[in-house]
């Protein structure tokens, strides 16, 4: 098969759960124009409606759906809604997070909550998607995890800030995205699902940073800079299309070589 057939998306439904986020923009706007019909799902259905208007005056197939990955009947809801209105489901990119847990001495509630959506609430998504996928002959997965569930924190990044070390629970349930990634590749390959992780490292967007974390953060990557928008584009087409078929159980760190 030609190389630009084995990427392009047509004819693929595609879920990516906060969509309207800051990686999940990209992440939309990538598998969309890649040929893909893309459906953005989280609790604020405004917000996905706003990216969907964005998105299709630049003629790109996007819809918005409601869901709150912490209720079962809502995933299950959301689930009823892609089969009814799209016919079912292709690729499922597991892209939301709730960060309820400001610090390490939070109150323990702030982790019970983290726990309820991020790792409780993804896994159950998780599954129901998989089942929609499965329920249509198969397709595949990407869970979008961190650097941070591979690495512990690199404090000096903070040095001169008021930022604070970095909550636990995030390193916790992106490390447990990761090792899940693993397990699940076993055993959705029965039903044809593949699935693979991405980790990316820390990205510029419009919620502003200190100018010395800034500086702090750019000395350790190699390629001088946080991620940008364009950057986790080809990565997430990638690993949605059949270009990538042979890649299963994989973790990719997209960190600009600040690990390497
Ligand atoms: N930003 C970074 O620098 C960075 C770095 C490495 C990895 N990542 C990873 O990239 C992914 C996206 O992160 P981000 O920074 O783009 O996050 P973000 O801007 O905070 O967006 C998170 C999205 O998740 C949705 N969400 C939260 N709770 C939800 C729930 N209960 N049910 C359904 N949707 C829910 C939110 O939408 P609603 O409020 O509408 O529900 C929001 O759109 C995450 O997996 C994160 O770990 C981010």
């Amino acid at each position: 098969m030609h190389v630009k057939q084995l990427l392009s998306l047509e004819n693929k439904i595609i879920l990516v759960t906060g969509g309207a986020g800051r990686y999940g923009k990209p992440i939309v706007e990538g598998l969309a124009e890649a040929g893909g019909t893309v459906i953005t799902a989280s609790r604020n259905l405004a917000a996905g409606q706003t990216l969907t208007e964005v998105f299709r005056e630049k003629g790109l197939d996007v819809h918005a759906l409601q869901v709150d990955q912490a209720e079962h009947q809502s995933v299950l809801a959301l689930k009823e809604q892609l089969k009814a209105q799209f016919g079912g489901l292709d690729v499922f990119v597991n892209n939301a997070v709730a960060r309820p847990m400001k610090s390490y001495n939070a109150p323990l509630e702030d982790w019970i909550e983290s726990m309820r959506i991020n790792a409780t609430g993804m896994f159950d998504i998780t599954r129901e998607m998989a089942d929609l996928i499965a329920g249509g002959g198969g397709g595949t997965i990407i869970n979008i995890a961190s650097m941070m569930g591979m690495f512990g924190p690199d404090l000096s990044n903070y040095e001169g800030t008021d930022m604070g070390e970095p909550p636990p629970d995030y390193f916790f349930h992106k490390g447990g995205m990761i090792t899940l990634t693993r397990y699940l590749a076993r055993v959705l390959a029965a039903k044809h699902i593949r699935i693979n992780c991405i980790s990316p490292g820390g990205l510029l967007s419009d919620t502003p940073l200190p100018a010395r974390f800034l500086e702090n953060y750019n000395k350790k990557v190699p390629l001088g800079r946080m991620a940008t928008h364009d950057d986790i584009k080809g990565l997430v087409v990638f690993l949605a299309s059949d270009a990538s078929v042979y890649i299963n159980g994989e973790n990719i760190l997209m960190d600009g070589g600040m690990h390497a």
